[in-house]
């Protein structure tokens, strides 16, 4: 028995501990592992593969990125926006039909987010033997509690807060800190609650700057001259508000850079000196935590385990402490956004954190 793997999309810290606990689990079975490189793209003929014994997957788990490397672009690129969806040549298909063929691939792990998740879907309804893994930092897949990645992307955040509220007091300023997350607004809200931010602000919960400015101002006078402000790189700028609802707002189109543009204004409002620094891709680049390491690799084992009862077309899951799967269909298309008035959001309020609305 031979089966394949392959992660696409971008990257995330964890990735090798999913292919580790695949290639363990597998050749406890007996099985053979072909890890696809750079994503799908690898299955197009003639296939660019590698085997990959257990040797070679011997302290992959604490690297950070992906062995077998990975893209977001492509012939199989099936979401290349928020709003863009591309449908697949059959030609590309047939031509990936034919590497799964040739090598005898009778289960295809595909590691990857919502996109790379629609794509695996794609292949699994024109026959693929196909198991889903799920896979983003952003943690905003609806059919898992978590993806490994997360946590990894959060305590970057925390070690950057940590680092930018010592200079914010030095010099009496306002630091905006801004994370990845799409137009999800996890990793914006945990990681400013644990990195002690003063202000975060989501994509789900709309602001307005003059709260936001009073909340600086109300902690300068009461001798705190530093704020520390959190933006979730998909939240909507209050001018943005005009647009239809499914209309795009001003930056959907292009994630970064709304933290420059509320930093801005943040000055112009309270006088006081503003920075902003973008956090981009340090988030999923280096090593994953321990979190992530074991997530990813009980999802790896998990996946095998899918594969052994031919439960084709599903997705590992999270949920309640337990690695379960759910169907590959339900996962897609559905972000899991932050609730709030959810109890996280609730937190953050209870410890005197604005989300820049009340
Ligand atoms: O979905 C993961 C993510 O890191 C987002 O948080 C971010 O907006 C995007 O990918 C960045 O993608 P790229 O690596 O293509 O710039």
């Amino acid at each position: 028995m031979r089966i394949g793997i392959l992660n696409s999309g971008g990257d995330c810290p964890g990735l090798n501990a999913v292919i580790h606990g695949v290639v363990g689990a597998a050749s406890k079975l007996g099985w053979e592992v072909i890890g696809f490189r750079d994503g799908f793209e690898g299955l197009l003929p003639p296939g660019d593969y590698r085997v990959l014994d257990p040797e070679d997957t011997v302290g992959i788990m604490k690297l950070g990125g992906t062995i077998l490397g990975t893209t977001n672009r492509g012939d199989f690129a099936s979401k290349v926006g928020t709003h863009d969806l591309s449908a697949i040549a059959d030609s590309i298909v047939e031509k990936a039909k034919r590497t799964m063929d040739q090598l005898e691939i009778r289960a295809l792990i595909v590691v990857g987010g919502d996109g790379s998740l629609s794509t695996a879907l794609h292949l699994y309804r024109e026959g693929f033997p196909v198991i889903g893994v799920p896979k983003t930092i952003d943690n905003d897949l609806q059919a898992t509690a978590m993806t490994f990645g997360f946590d990894s992307a959060v305590n970057c955040v925390v070690d950057a807060l940590d680092r930018v509220h010592t200079t914010a007091m030095s010099h009496k300023r306002v630091m905006v800190v801004e994370t990845m997350g799409r137009s999800a607004g996890w990793i914006a809200l945990w990681g400013g609650i644990a990195g002690g931010a003063n202000v975060v602000l989501i994509p789900e919960i709309p602001f307005s700057y003059e709260k936001v400015a009073q909340c600086i101002l109300d902690r300068e006078s009461k001798g705190y001259l530093s704020s520390v402000v959190v933006v979730a790189e998909g939240t909507q700028l209050p001018e943005d508000e005009q647009c239809e609802p499914g209309e795009l707002n001003s930056h959907e189109n292009r994630f970064g850079g709304v933290g420059d543009m509320i930093a801005e204004k943040i000055q112009q409002l309270t006088g006081k000196e503003t920075r902003a620094c973008t956090l981009g891709h340090l988030q999923r680049g280096g090593a994953p935590t321990s979190l992530d390491r074991i997530l990813g690799m009980r999802f790896g084992v998990k996946a095998v385990e899918l594969a052994r009862e031919g439960a084709f077309g599903q997705m590992v899951s999270y949920e309640a402490y337990h690695v379960g799967s759910v169907t590959i269909e339900e996962a897609v298309h559905q972000v899991r956004k932050v609730d709030p008035q959810g109890e996280v959001v609730k937190t953050a309020r209870a410890v005197g954190i604005s989300l820049g609305d009340c």
